[in-house]
């Protein structure tokens, strides 16, 4: 089974997420497995510190790299072949092909999640990978790790219901966003489906569908 650690300070943010739709639902399947290493239990001395002043001088506190080392350790003592990744704003950005090749890679995963101003970069040493989820400065990696997560694991063979599902959605050709899509009612409140939809011309509507694509810059 592909497992899917997060080191974190926070292992509570990530109940709603991971236990809710398609996440819940892909551990059902054991086609995943999730497990949330707390930062915590690795901090330093009886109030169990994880974070210290940055050398140099400068504003707040940084993630020591010793609590950092110790969780990532034990998280490679579950799953020895697992990748590390650690959540930044300084990474490479994520998109939809990056989801598809770790989807498909059948690689376990170890995501850091990192807090307050920083972390001490010598954990650097332990990382494969260093991914952001956009030009903008979170509090910290837990959102994006979420972010991460999902678009990977909906990505998983037998985890979304109809098998094409993730083939023709958006950004599965690496540009292409999604048509518009229509449900009952055909009209609500004087807002009609476009007749094509109703039309049954599967070759007509094809066309429709494509031509009101957008591409995605
Ligand atoms: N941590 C804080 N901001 C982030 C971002 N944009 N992407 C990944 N990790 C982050």
């Amino acid at each position: 089974m592909r497992k899917i650690q997060v080191i974190t300070l926070f292992p509570e943010m990530f109940d709603g997420v991971l236990n809710s739709s398609m996440m819940w639902k892909a551990q059902q399947q054991e086609a995943i497995e999730f497990k949330m290493v707390n930062l915590r239990d690795y901090g330093l001395g009886q109030r169990q510190r994880v974070d210290d002043t940055p050398y140099g001088g400068g504003d707040g506190m940084l993630l020591m790299a010793e609590p950092l080392f110790a969780a990532v350790e034990s998280a490679r003592e579950y799953d020895r072949n697992a990748k590390v990744v650690i959540m930044t704003p300084r990474g490479q950005r994520w998109k939809q092909a990056i989801a598809q090749d770790w989807a498909d890679s059948g690689d376990g995963y170890i995501f850091i999640c990192g807090r307050y101003e920083g972390y001490d970069e010598r954990i650097l040493t332990l990382v494969d990978e260093e991914v952001s989820v956009g030009d903008y400065v979170l509090t910290g990696g837990e959102l994006p790790a979420m972010t991460i997560i999902d678009s990977i694991v909906r990505l998983i063979p037998g985890v979304l219901g109809g098998e094409d599902s993730a083939a023709i959605e958006s950004f599965s050709d690496g540009e292409t966003l999604e048509f518009p899509q229509y449900t009952r009612p055909e009209d609500f409140r004087g807002m009609k489906v476009p007749d094509v939809l109703l039309s049954g011309n599967h070759a007509a509507i094809a066309k429709w569908r494509a031509d009101n694509s957008v591409k995605a810059d």
